[in-house]
């Protein structure tokens, strides 16, 4: 941390993708209520996804971390949480099956509410709207009042992650995570999916794995480890005001914390080395991601390592690449190879889906590829192998919901389909089926 750095030192460089509230007055005055408020999660906890982080950065662990593009705030019934959860959890018994590592879960979830846009305006036909910058600022509807930012909606941001959190420690806490329940919910995908045999495998080698446990004398509905899961909540840190006012300091250390979330990643188009988001992210404790697009430079990545995590701790930075298929083979390994020489401990995670977003001839709608998906994913894990450095992860957007977002996956959607269940406020995510697909497909990749 810089000896200047404080939670508004921000504030004295370039912010790009900040809203423009109408009511300077009003939205500081909000500001100043959220930093009385409690925190959302726990400077401990904290300190344990770091600790797990740091275990990934040395090939000792993997990161799945997923999730809605932006949470909405109309679609937030217990039942949407438990079926994303639900389909998380599973994914991540496949892939600890796979990996034969731990599998640290982390929820782009209880605060994904802010969203950075390519343009300051979208098009209806004729009509040219501010664009949609997620819940926590204006609303999606296409009508000019809908799209003016209103700072109020940051209380409401705050108080939908406390109660989103609340339910998400019962669920893992409470039972829901049982892992003998997780496979069961895995065994009835796999009878009724259309690639079944293809997966039995993979479904068959866990049930053996937890019958030897049982046959060792391994209470598996009362060990404590399969009954209860770690699940640590993310977003993107775009929003500075809101950020800067849930950051506070622990008394125990001395060090400033970001509580409106476990940990925060920085998107590609706020990550510049010069910016606010950086400056704001340099002094936070937190793990921090940070996207790392095509037209990233071997010095911007340098830069980054530097500026996030000068003092090289292991678990402290996630480079979360996000290429696109076709250009991730030629563009990671000299990025890879410069961060491993210069020393810096890293996890290196794939989001496989930001650069592989295209809009539908037919109906316009934003989609992606599951076949394309799953290609950038068998790109990055080729680059690693080659390499000799750990895939640390995969960064996917997902919902436990049967909708009809992206196309392919074994119970293929196809593109006149797109419209009977597109329900994203933002962009396309992979639908229950589609995500398990995936991991199944991964832990292919990695056997
Ligand atoms: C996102 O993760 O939703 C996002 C906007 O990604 P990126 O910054 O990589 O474009
Ligand atoms: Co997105």
């Amino acid at each position: 941390m810089q000896t200047n750095w404080n939670p508004t030192s921000w504030k004295e460089f370039p912010a790009l993708q900040q809203p423009e509230w109408p009511d300077v007055g009003e939205s500081e005055a909000i500001l100043k209520e959220l930093a009385t408020y409690p925190p959302l999660v726990f400077v401990n906890e904290i300190k344990s996804l770091q600790s797990a982080l740091a275990l990934a950065t040395q090939g000792k662990a993997f990161l799945l971390q997923a999730g809605d593009c932006a949470e909405s705030f109309l679609d937030h019934s217990a039942q949407t949480i438990q079926h994303k959860l639900k389909v998380i959890l599973q994914m991540a018994v496949v892939l600890t099956y796979s990996t034969g590592v731990p599998v640290i879960k982390v929820g782009r979830i209880a605060g994904q509410y802010a969203k950075p846009r390519s343009s300051p305006i979208e098009k209806y036909g004729d009509l040219e709207l501010p664009s949609f910058r997620g819940h926590i600022v204006n609303s999606e509807q296409p009508d000019f009042n809908s799209r003016i930012p209103d700072p109020s909606r940051m209380i409401q941001a705050y108080n939908q992650s406390g109660s989103s959190l609340n339910l998400i420690r019962s669920l893992t806490k409470g039972g829901f995570a049982d892992l003998s329940k997780v496979h069961t919910w895995n065994q009835e995908f796999v009878s009724s999916s259309a690639e079944g045999q293809r997966y039995e495998t993979v479904a068959f080698e866990i049930e053996r794995a937890l019958r030897f446990m049982a046959a060792c004398g391994i209470n598996l509905s009362k060990e404590r480890v399969l009954q209860q899961v770690n699940f640590w909540t993310s977003h993107e840190a775009l929003l500075l005001g809101y950020e800067s006012a849930l950051t506070r300091r622990d008394p125990a250390s001395g060090k400033w914390f970001d509580l409106s979330a476990h940990t925060l990643w920085i998107g590609e188009r706020t990550r510049d080395l010069n910016g606010a988001h950086l400056e704001f992210a340099s002094g936070i404790s937190n793990p921090l991601g940070c996207k790392i697009g095509p037209a990233t430079t071997r010095n911007e990545v340098l830069g980054i390592c530097e500026k996030l995590n000068p003092d090289r701790i292991p678990g402290r930075l996630t480079l979360i690449t996000r290429m696109g298929a076709d250009k991730i083979t030629d563009l990671l390994p000299p990025l890879v190879q410069a961060v491993r020489e210069e020393g810096h401990p890293v996890l290196w995670t794939s989001d496989p889906m930001h650069g592989n977003t295209f809009s539908s001839s037919g109906s316009g709608l934003k989609t992606r590829r599951f076949g394309v998906i799953l290609k950038e994913l068998k790109g990055f894990f080729e680059v690693h192998k080659d390499l000799g450095t750990w895939p640390g992860g995969v960064h996917i957007e997902l919902t436990g919901e049967n909708v009809t977002e992206c196309l392919g996956g074994a119970e293929e959607v196809f593109e006149h389909e797109l419209d009977l269940n597109y329900s994203t406020i933002c962009d396309p995510r992979l639908n229950g089926r589609q995500s398990l697909d995936l991991a199944y497909q991964v832990a292919e990749m990695l056997i």
